[in-house]
């Protein structure tokens, strides 16, 4: 007979990308609070998100992931998490328009704080200090004692975790999020263009409302028209702050990560043997996993038999990030991995964490071009192969930042100084992201033959 899972199996593994707390004893006790908590999500959430999934693994929906790259406790205020949510709400009517399948919308919001880093340790003017690792472990500040890890930070994230969510509950059921509205989502920081073709994208919506609403069908009274389901996801890194949130749910006995609906296991910490692995294989939260140019097919293969030995689809969620000019030569095996096994999996790009260059002028930056092709290579390759594009994930923000360069409005090397505020990767500005989506919508509207045909067999 197998053992049963226990969430607290991880600490008998090999343990990466985890900070070594020298405090012990202040760790236990803040793990022993936290395990008292209120959850933040339940399990009925994340198995509605699962059946979402399902349904975008068969084209009959698209997932829209997008957010931080790591969340700030310096930065955490109402104006940003609403300046996201309506830059997600505008993205995901203009894929929804392309698509003409419904977008499930996640944000990489609420719980996004720890970053597994390239280096344990940064140097500046010969002095060399361990690497920040996000809010939710040590400072950014680049002193000795900010980078110490100070359990009391996940109290924090916590409360800004849950101060996050009951605002995007509110908005997403509370009228914020009413499609009727879908012209008061503007950001007023997209450019000319932009803004002009998403209005006469609102104009056809409002249009097709108040023709439905003539014909005796009253909109407003449809939920679906009047709500929306916005999910949360983070990286499941810090497992000792993820052990602590799990939870067992009362109607089913099923374990669920009650930190997020969706969490990922990243490429940095996706070791088949490694702790990540084996916390996320017990909970029933959707599972994502992302594949860098580095995973072979052989992993891939472990990877999934561990994450999703019932094959059940919407489990999981397969985030490829290559670089642009180099999906060609990694998604067709992973994609041949994947039907070797018949194995059911969503497949979703990241065209962010492949793209990272240092600028000219010293900055970490992203250019939208590289950006942009890697989202055409990847519906490119599932074209070809005869797969399922099934979504997007994307590091963006709805506030006007100078992190990516590139764009219609154009941001060059030497503006990124201007606003460049992000805690760790560069992200997309409110226009960049609303440009992206047009682009994206474009392929999307193409995709819906090859979806007819892999749903007919073909
Ligand atoms: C991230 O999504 O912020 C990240 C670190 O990604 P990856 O694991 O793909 O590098
Ligand atoms: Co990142």
């Amino acid at each position: 007979m197998t053992r049963v899972w226990s969430k607290s199996d991880w600490r008998a593994k090999p343990r990466v990308q985890m900070p070594d707390y020298p405090d012990q004893a202040a760790l236990a006790a803040v793990e022993a609070r936290l395990s008292k908590y209120p959850p933040l999500v339940f399990a009925g959430e994340a198995r509605r998100l699962r059946s979402e999934l399902a349904k975008a693994s068969r084209g009959e929906a698209f997932m829209l992931q997008g957010g931080d790259c790591a969340e700030s406790f310096a930065d955490f205020s109402a104006d940003a998490i609403r300046e996201t949510f309506k830059i997600m709400l505008q993205m995901a009517v203009v894929l929804t328009y392309g698509a003409k399948v419904p977008v499930v919308k996640v944000g990489r919001m609420a719980g996004q704080f720890a970053k597994p880093r390239s280096a344990p340790t940064e140097s500046k003017d010969g002095l060399e200090l361990p690497s920040y690792r996000g809010d939710i472990i040590n400072d950014l500040d680049f002193t000795p004692e900010a980078r110490i890890p100070d359990p009391q930070k996940m109290l924090q994230a916590y409360t800004q975790a849950a101060g996050t969510l009951n605002l995007l509950r509110a908005f997403s059921t509370g009228g914020f999020a009413d499609i009727h509205r879908v012209h008061a989502w503007t950001t007023g920081f997209a450019d000319v263009d932009k803004a002009d073709r998403y209005r006469e994208l609102s104009n056809r919506i409002s249009d097709a409302l108040a023709f439905m609403s003539a014909a005796g069908l009253d909109s407003a009274k449809i939920e679906s028209m009047s709500t929306v389901s916005f999910y949360t996801s983070h990286e499941a890194l810090l497992l000792e702050y993820e052990e602590a949130m799990t939870r067992v749910d009362s109607t089913t006995g099923q374990t669920v990560a009650g930190s997020g609906h969706m969490i990922w296991i990243g490429d940095r910490t996706r070791q088949p043997d490694g702790a990540h692995v084996e916390f996320c294989k017990g909970v029933i939260n959707p599972i994502g996993l992302k594949c860098g140019p580095t995973m072979t097919a052989a992993d891939l293969k472990a990877l999934m038999t561990a994450l999703n030995p019932a094959n059940e689809p919407g489990r999981l969620t397969l985030i490829t990030r290559f670089g642009a000019g180099k999906v060609a030569e990694n998604l067709p095996r992973l994609i041949e991995a994947v039907q070797e096994e018949g194995a059911n999996v969503l497949w979703v790009c990241d065209p962010m964490h492949g793209n990272t260059i240092k600028s000219s002028s010293g900055y970490k930056t992203r250019p939208f071009d590289r950006v942009l092709s890697e989202v055409r290579e990847f519906f490119a390759a599932h074209r070809q192969a005869g797969t399922i594009p099934g979504g997007v994930h994307f590091e963006m923000t709805g506030a006007d930042v100078t992190e990516c360069t590139g764009g219609v409005r154009a941001v060059k090397d030497e503006d990124l100084s201007d606003r460049y505020h992000t805690a760790c990767d560069p992200r997309l500005n409110a226009s960049q992201s609303l440009e992206l989506a047009f682009l994206v919508a474009e392929e999307l509207s193409n995709r819906r033959d090859s979806v007819q045909m892999a749903q007919n067999g073909n």
